[in-house]
């Protein structure tokens, strides 16, 4: 198949992990015969300095003219001054709202191989395997913001429809899995979470197949790290979601190994590791490329349909986070050139790679 890639490789570690991304894009089309092309936009701090501004317009058309959307990151100390009249992160908001990815879908599996670096017992990781379903493109990310000298206000709004599309989305995605959904919001204190709790009630006369559960954040924050293992699909608002999959990276054994998908109605999705510029380490090759490549393993399934593929990408990264090589956040020495090294190898000898799941 012919496939139009947009690739927004951003600020800090975004350009190498997305690098490495492409490479694996690059060699999954070789083998199976496809097309993709690549075409690269600036976003972030990267945008700004060029251009003032952290997404142009006709990138932003770039985008929408795309089969998918793949980016590293955004963001960096450069440009965190809290009083900066614009912000690298505005652009990668401006991109969602603009895409309409209203739905970001971030697995969590911890491979048992990596169980020792999780802070976790390792009993407690056995069959972990959970979807996070954020919402992406409301809540308080989007409400209307305010600042004066002494006070500042960030509104916190929904509507039905915003939460009634992206609660349809994980109940049917709980179908295809164990049919368990856990809406996670804060009830007892915001109208909004009300909002959201009594629309996710009234959806799921729908879904009778699917058992619901509603938790409130602050145990939910607690209960991802007593039982895991006990979550199927977990959906949630902008900011909570945020959050706890950071939270969550933190079982897998690194935040550079999450990758995710946002997804609208329509075929065209945005794919990116959960994970930010990581200024600490950007420009030393060392960034772990998994989070990224895991996205186009994503991109590969959701916006082009090629689910053997996808398949193998993963199988691919599965052989290289049980054999090595590691790269530092995994307690490894390897650098990101090694680890897309090894994965690409594996790529190239399917037979010899298998998933590695706990029990
Ligand atoms: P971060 O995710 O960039 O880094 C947190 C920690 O995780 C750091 O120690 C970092 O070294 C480590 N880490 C992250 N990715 C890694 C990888 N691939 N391999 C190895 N280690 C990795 O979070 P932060 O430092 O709080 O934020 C830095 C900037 O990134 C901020 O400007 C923030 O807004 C931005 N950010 C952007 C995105 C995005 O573009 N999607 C996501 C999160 C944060
Ligand atoms: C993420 C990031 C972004 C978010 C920032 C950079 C705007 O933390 O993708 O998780 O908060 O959504
Ligand atoms: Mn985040």
């Amino acid at each position: 198949m012919k496939a139009h890639i947009v690739t927004l490789p951003g600020d800090g570690v975004g350009p190498e992990v997305t690098a490495a991304a492409v490479a694996v894009l690059k060699a999954v089309a070789a083998r199976y015969e496809h097309v993709f092309d690549f075409d690269e936009q600036l976003i972030g701090g990267a945008a700004i300095d060029a251009c003032g501004e952290p997404l142009r317009a006709a990138s932003l058309v770039a985008c929408r003219c795309a089969d998918a959307v793949l980016l590293g990151a955004v963001g960096g100390p450069k440009w965190s001054d809290p009083n900066a009249p614009v912000r690298p992160e505005q652009g990668l908001l401006a991109l969602r709202a603009a895409l309409g990815v209203y739905a970001n879908l971030r697995p969590l599996q911890v491979h048992p191989a990596l169980a020792n670096l999780s802070p976790l017992k390792n009993e407690r990781l056995h069959d972990v395997d959970v979807l996070f379903v954020r919402e992406l493109t409301g809540g308080m990310y989007f409400g209307t913001r305010t600042r004066s000298d002494d006070a500042a206000t960030d509104e916190c709004k929904y509507t039905v429809t915003e939460i009634e599309r992206v609660v349809r989305r994980a109940f049917e995605l709980a179908r295809g899995r164990r049919r368990q959904l856990t809406s996670v919001d804060k009830a007892n204190v915001l109208e909004t979470s009300r909002l959201w709790r009594s629309t996710v009630q009234r959806i799921a006369a729908d879904y009778p197949d699917v058992r619901v559960e509603h938790q409130l954040v602050d145990s939910m924050a607690m209960l991802l790290l007593t039982r895991p293992a006990s979550y199927d699909v977990v959906v949630t608002e902008n900011l909570f979601g945020d959050i706890l999959t950071d939270e969550a990276a933190a079982l897998a054994g690194s935040l550079g190994l999450l990758p995710s998908a946002s997804l609208g109605d329509g075929r065209r999705g945005l794919y990116e590791p959960i994970h930010g510029s990581a200024p600490d380490i950007a420009g030393q090759g060392v960034a772990n490329p998994v989070g990224a490549i895991l996205s186009a393993a994503l991109l590969l399934r959701h916006s082009l349909g090629l689910e053997a593929e996808a398949e193998a990408v993963e199988a691919a990264v599965d052989t290289v986070l049980r054999d090595g090589p590691h790269s530092r956040d995994l307690g490894g020495s390897a650098g990101t050139a090694a680890v897309l090294a090894a994965i690409l190898a594996a790529l190239d000898s399917p037979a010899a790679n298998t998933v590695t799941r706990f029990s």
